[in-house]
């Protein structure tokens, strides 16, 4: 697993960040004729999808579109991942959001049920028996500034889940239960970007980045892929890097 990390300007973070991951897009495509893309939430990814949205050399056609986590909002409340991801990438992409290729997770209902039956349909679409694991051609995450990840929180269960690829977890710090993908299909990846900005993540990035598991996102650990951190300037202030203007 190689790991790198791309600094740039805040003004160019999404620009910059979104070539990066339009180049995996294509490659993907070249090599498998299809790609599939987990989307990140949150509110870090707008701009960024934004930015991918206005990139036509990736052949948007064959891109299948899944989410990484989900909260317990209806698609069209605020709050909803998927929400956030039709204003700022599927619309402006002319994808409707019923088309074939858009996966959304579930989000009404039982939330264990929700997982299983999007386990299921991550099965399905890759075409896979149970006991294999899907390898997403691209992932996005964020990071919160508690070190989590999609909706593995810190001293959650599903960061012990080792069989299952997507599961309701409970966030007592939120009084919620989410749907997440777990680091068994997380870290099965061929390419992970890790998208923080933002000063208010300055700490927790520079403490992402030392040694050692303390955090969930640190244990984000692709087994045959990449891990790529994109970082802008103010998130970075903490780190000895250049900041790619
Ligand atoms: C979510 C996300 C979550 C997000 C972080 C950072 O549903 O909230 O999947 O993991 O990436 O909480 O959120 P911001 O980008 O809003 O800081």
């Amino acid at each position: 697993m190689a790991v790198s990390l791309h600094c740039y300007a805040t003004a160019r973070w999404a620009e910059k960040s979104a070539a990066l991951i339009a180049e995996q897009l294509i490659e993907a495509v070249e090599r498998n004729g299809t790609a599939t893309l987990m989307l990140a939430g949150g509110n870090t990814p707008r701009p960024l999808y934004e930015a991918l949205a206005k990139l036509t050399k990736v052949p948007w056609d064959v891109v299948y579109f899944f989410w990484g986590d989900e909260r317990v909002a209806a698609p069209d409340e605020p709050g909803s991942n998927f929400k956030m991801a039709v204003e700022s990438l599927l619309g402006p992409l002319g994808i409707p959001s019923d088309n074939r290729r858009v996966n959304p997770m579930p989000s009404g209902g039982d939330p264990a049920q929700n997982a299983e039956q999007y386990e299921a349909r991550l099965r399905h679409i890759f075409g896979i028996a149970d006991g294999s694991t899907p390898r997403f051609d691209v992932v996005l995450l964020g990071m919160g500034d508690d070190g989590h990840t999609a909706s593995l929180f810190p001293g959650t269960k599903a960061l012990r889940e080792t069989e299952r690829l997507v599961v309701a977890n409970r966030v007592a710090k939120l009084g919620t239960t989410r749907l997440t993908a777990t680091l068994r299909l997380i870290n099965n990846a061929h390419y992970v970007a890790l998208l923080v900005t933002g000063e208010g993540k300055a700490d927790h990035l520079a403490a992402a980045l030392e040694p050692g598991k303390r955090f969930p996102v640190q244990q984000v650990d692709p087994i045959h892929g990449d891990l790529v951190w994109m970082v802008d300037a103010a998130a970075g202030e903490q780190l000895a890097v250049e900041c790619e203007e």
